[in-house]
Formats: C-alpha cells, sequence, structure tokens
C-alpha cells in the first residue's frame, strides 16, 4: 500500500480514540438525526475530567485488581482481602472502571473484559500496564507546569541531556518493552528476518529496553545486537537481552547517542521514539551518523508518532508534541513529509511507510 494511503487509513481511528465506545455510538447517531445539532458543553466537560481515567487505570494496576481479577470474576471483599486496598477505595475505582468499560460487574463479582484480560494483566505479553506508572508518577507531575512551559518555551525536564534523562529513562524504558514488541516482530517478518541465511547486525539506537533488537534477534539466531544507550539504561537493556535468551547476543555502546560508537556495516538500524526528543538538528545529525553505520542495501527503521502533514491530526501526535514541549528543549513531533526529507538529506533513498500495530506506521528507508 502507499504510503500515503497507510496515512490516510489511520486518521478517523485516531481521531476516535478520544471518547469511549457507549459515546462515540451516541455522537454518530445523533449526527444522523438532526444533521446539525448546536453545539453543547459535554465533550468538554468529558474532557475537564480527562486525567481520571489514566490514574484510576494506574490504581488499579498498582493494586494488582486485573491480575487478581484474571483468576476468575471476584467480588469486591475479596479484592480487598486479597490486595490490601480498602473496601471503600476499590469500590468507587471498579465501579469507574465498569464505566469505562476496562471491567464488567455481574450481580456483585466483576470480571475482566478482552482488553483488560489482553493488555492490563502483568502477565500477559502485551501488557500496557507499566506505561500507566510512567505516566502518573513521570510525566503528570511535569505536565502540571505545562502553563509555564507554554510562556517559557523551556521543557521541565530535558529528558535528552544525560543529567536528567538517564535516571528518567532507566525508571521506565523497561514498561516501554510490550508497546513496540509486535511492531517489532511485524517488522522482522517484512524484513524476512526469520529465513535470513546469513548475519544479520542490527544497530539499535537509543535501545532502551532493547525491544527493537531483541525482537529480531528471536526471530532469527543469525542477528546480534548492537545496542547504544546512556550507561544505566543499558544495564536494563542486558538484563532485558539475558531474559529473553538473546544475551550473549548483545553488545552495548555506552554515551550520548551523537557520540557514542555506532560501529559499522549493519544491516538493520532501528530508531525508536528518538527523533521526537532529539529534536530537528540533532535528528539530521543522527540520520547522517546512522547512513554511515550502516552497510550497502541496509535499512533504516524509525518509530514516532506521526502528525499528517497539515499538523491537523491524528490528535495523539498532536499531544504528544506537548509532551515533548515539555520534555525536551528541541522536543516535538514530525510529519512523514519532514522526516522523509531528512532520509534524502543524508543520503537514503525510498523512505516508505510500513503499517505495523504502533502509536504510527513504521517508517523505513534504504541506504543505497
Ligand atoms: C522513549 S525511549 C525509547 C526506547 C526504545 N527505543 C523503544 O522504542 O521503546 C528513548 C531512549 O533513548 C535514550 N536516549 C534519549 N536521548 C538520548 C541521548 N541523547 N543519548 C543516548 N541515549 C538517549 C533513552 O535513554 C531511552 O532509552
Amino acid at each position: 500500500m502507499k504510503s500515503s494511503a497507510i496515512l490516510a487509513r489511520r486518521q478517523p481511528q485516531a481521531a476516535a480514540q478520544l471518547e469511549p465506545r457507549s459515546k462515540r455510538r451516541f455522537s454518530t447517531q445523533r449526527k444522523k438525526v438532526t444533521g446539525h445539532p448546536p453545539p453543547t458543553p459535554e465533550r468538554l466537560m468529558q474532557f475537564a475530567w480527562g486525567y481520571a481515567p489514566p490514574l484510576i487505570l494506574e490504581a488499579a494496576v498498582n493494586w494488582r485488581i486485573f491480575d487478581l481479577l484474571d483468576k476468575g470474576p471476584q467480588t469486591v471483599g475479596l479484592l480487598a482481602a486479597q490486595s490490601g486496598a480498602s473496601e471503600r477505595g476499590l469500590t468507587a475505582i471498579l465501579n469507574a472502571l465498569v464505566g469505562l468499560e476496562f471491567l464488567v460487574r455481574k450481580g456483585t463479582r466483576y470480571a475482566l473484559t478482552p482488553e483488560s484480560a489482553a493488555f492490563l494483566v502483568s502477565t500477559k505479553p502485551a501488557y500496557h500496564g507499566g506505561f500507566f506508572r510512567h505516566m502518573s508518577r513521570q510525566l503528570i507531575p511535569n505536565w502540571l507546569q505545562l502553563r509555564e512551559a507554554v510562556g517559557t518555551g523551556r521543557p521541565v525536564v530535558a529528558a535528552n541531556d544525560e543529567a536528567d534523562g538517564q535516571q528518567f529513562f532507566a525508571e521506565f524504558v523497561e514498561g516501554l518493552f510490550p508497546l513496540s514488541y509486535q511492531a517489532a516482530q511485524v517488522l522482522g517478518e517484512h524484513l524476512g528476518i526469520p529465513r535470513a541465511a546469513s548475519p544479520v547486525s542490527v544497530l539499535d539506537i537509543g535501545a532502551g529496553s532493547g525491544v527493537w533488537g531483541i525482537a529480531l534477534a528471536r526471530q532469527s539466531p543469525n542477528v546480534t545486537i548492537h545496542a547504544v544507550d546512556w550507561p544505566a539504561v543499558l544495564k536494563v537493556t542486558r538484563s532485558v537481552a539475558k531474559r529473553h535468551g538473546v544475551g550473549d547476543r548483545l553488545r552495548t555502546a555506552p554515551g550520548d547517542l551523537l557520540e557514542a560508537d555506532f560501529g559499522a556495516g549493519h544491516q538493520v538500524a532501528t530508531i525508536g521514539h528518538i527523533l521526537h526528543s532529539e529534536g530537528r538538528a540533532r535528528s539530521r545529525q543522527l540520520l547522517r551518523k546512522t547512513f554511515a553505520a550502516l552497510a550497502p542495501a541496509g535499512t533504516v527503521v524509525i518509530s514516532e508518532f506521526l502528525p499528517n502533514d497539515d499538523r491537523t491530526g491524528p490528535p495523539t501526535p498532536l499531544i504528544f508534541a506537548v509532551n515533548m514541549l515539555l520534555h525536551a528543549a528541541a522536543g516535538d513531533t514530525f510529519t512523514f513529509a519532514e522526516i522523509s526529507a531528512w532520509l534524502r538529506e543524508a543520503g537514503f533513498k525510498n523512505p516508505r511507510l510500513l503499517e505495523a500495530p504502533a502509536p504510527s506506521p513504521l517508517i523505513l528507508a534504504t541506504r543505497p
């Protein structure tokens, strides 16, 4: 499928994400009946409470509610006894989670939905609960200073500087692993990694948990990983790689991305969620350095939150740009057109999109 078609297909989906399913059905029906109804403050008031769902989810993850319900439906009394939380507190969040469609209640017993069973139980491979801990403990405190950041144009935390960033990232990158694992598997299939007959060296830039390199290494014993990140984060990368049985095929190169040793002759280079904290100037330098580290016919892969070319949507990449205002001096989100131009400027050919289960499609380009 063409890159423009891949992006267009994503837009309505992402715009709908901010409303619960029941709400979306209601809005659509009403429009059909009345044509252009007068505006109401309903959506505005829904957003006024927008901070509540992630915090309710985080509280439930923290008290292991989804893990306990994975054993089967339970009453609030049983959940309180097993978790150590109060019945009053649990009743409030359990009912809210029913309203938000993350749980169902049958009589006095609460149960998981297919969605919470897949993504909020900590033993499941697609567990997303770690992200809510990061959001409540690391992101929301900084978002409370948004008003000031808009005034000064300066971030609250400079996450791409080693002084602020190393500890900030070391604390949460492991929680990001399940968010990109499936997309990394799709990438591996697309690149033919499971059928690789010769060595494949993967340069994982800003490796974090190591998800991109590890997923590819698990698809073939011919894959070796060269992971670059700050030293404290590389400790996490090494422990995750070991747990996935690929620790012996991981080499690490500590340091700032523009100074660390990238090595040379790699077949694949992954840049997962890095450009948004690097900003325009450093991203362009990083792509040039990546080009030099790849072998001819090597592929660079970029995972990012991509707004459309007019920057009118989808909402998530535009909201993420505000997150980057708060978390990096030159942070922002960039369009496919912008990133493609930087790739071409660095010498890459054929920037293209690959549909994958990620916030946006992946961008691929080839070193001639
Ligand atoms: C958002 S995380 C992404 C991790 C992983 N690539 C993924 O997609 O899940 C960004 C990673 O880049 C690293 N990083 C960010 N800026 C860096 C810099 N200037 N030098 C070295 N590492 C950096 C962070 O430590 C962190 O591990």
